[in-house]
């Protein structure tokens, strides 16, 4: 489903408040979240946190075991509600008002660390039951595609490098080839917005040049965030980064601007 069926379908909850003065936000701001906070037990797993990523960007998020990384991909995605701050997609959506099914209907898609591929059905048929969303497997599939969704899937095998293997069975994959069927399963749902939590974890060298080359063809033409760990692959994207600490921004720039960052050298790459 694309903004504007949605649009129609239900009122999108709007921001009314502007972000906070030191926000750089502009035209071409996608997402924003601006003082967020999350606490878990009275713990922070966000503190005021505060992010700007624009239209098309490609950004890469680093930060040491527990800095928040994947809570902040929770809160985009609606997992987790924030105890204060905002979440604004778009032109003016306050995410925080928004369950997960809504958030991902409004072009939001992730991938978490694990794969959640169909292991007992082909490539073929994961890509289909995305395209078609999940209306209990069996009747989704009974149904007819028709030439333009055929299509479609065709073109998303490509992306992914499995287009010599629509029958596969997706059990049969190897680690990474699953983790772009998955990334597949997100492209096929035209989400604009892309959020990448440790994709070429457990990957071979090979796999991970493979997929940093995959996420540099989906930039541009979507917004794609990705958590990594793996300085290699982040420096091969060559995006921004966000370095995350503790709940909230470290430091923020060019990888080159990160890596002799003191701060981040002593918080995690020098460790
Ligand atoms: N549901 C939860 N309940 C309690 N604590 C949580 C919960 N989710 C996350 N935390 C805690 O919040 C902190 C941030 O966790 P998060 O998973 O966001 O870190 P991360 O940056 O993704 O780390 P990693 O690099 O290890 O994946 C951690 O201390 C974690 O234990
Ligand atoms: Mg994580």
């Amino acid at each position: 489903m694309n903004v504007t069926s949605l649009a129609l379908k239900q009122p999108v909850p709007e921001v009314t408040r502007a972000p906070s003065r030191a926000l750089a936000t502009s035209a071409d701001t996608l997402l924003y979240l601006d003082g967020v906070t999350v606490s878990f037990d009275g713990f922070k797993a966000l503190n005021n946190l505060s992010l700007v990523i624009d239209r098309g960007e490609l950004r890469t998020i680093i930060g040491p075991n527990g800095a928040g990384k994947t809570t902040m991909m929770d809160v985009i995605t609606g997992k987790t509600k924030p105890d204060t701050g905002t979440v604004v997609f778009g032109a003016n959506v306050d995410l925080t008002k928004l369950d997960e099914t809504a958030i991902a209907n409004l072009g939001i898609g992730r991938k978490f660390q694990k794969p959640t591929v169909f292991e007992n059905l082909t490539v073929f048929e994961n890509l289909e039951l995305a395209l078609k969303g999940e209306r209990g497997m069996w009747k989704t599939l009974r149904a007819l595609l028709n030439g333009e969704q055929r299509g479609r899937i065709a073109e998303v095998l490509k992306t992914i490098g499995l287009s010599e293997r629509p029958a596969e069975t997706a059990g049969a994959l190897s680690h990474g080839q699953k983790q772009w069927l998955e990334i597949g399963m997100l492209l096929i749902q035209d989400q604009q917005l892309l959020l990448l939590d440790e994709p070429v974890a457990g990957m071979t060298d090979h796999e991970t040049k493979q997929t940093a080359e995959l996420i540099l063809t989906l930039a541009g033409s979507r917004t794609v965030v990705v958590v990594e760990h793996d300085m290699e692959f982040v420096r091969s994207l060559g995006a921004r980064v966000t370095v995350l600490h503790e709940g909230s921004v470290l430091a923020e720039g060019s990888i080159d601007h990160v890596q002799s960052h003191p701060r981040v050298i002593e918080v995690y790459l020098g460790r």
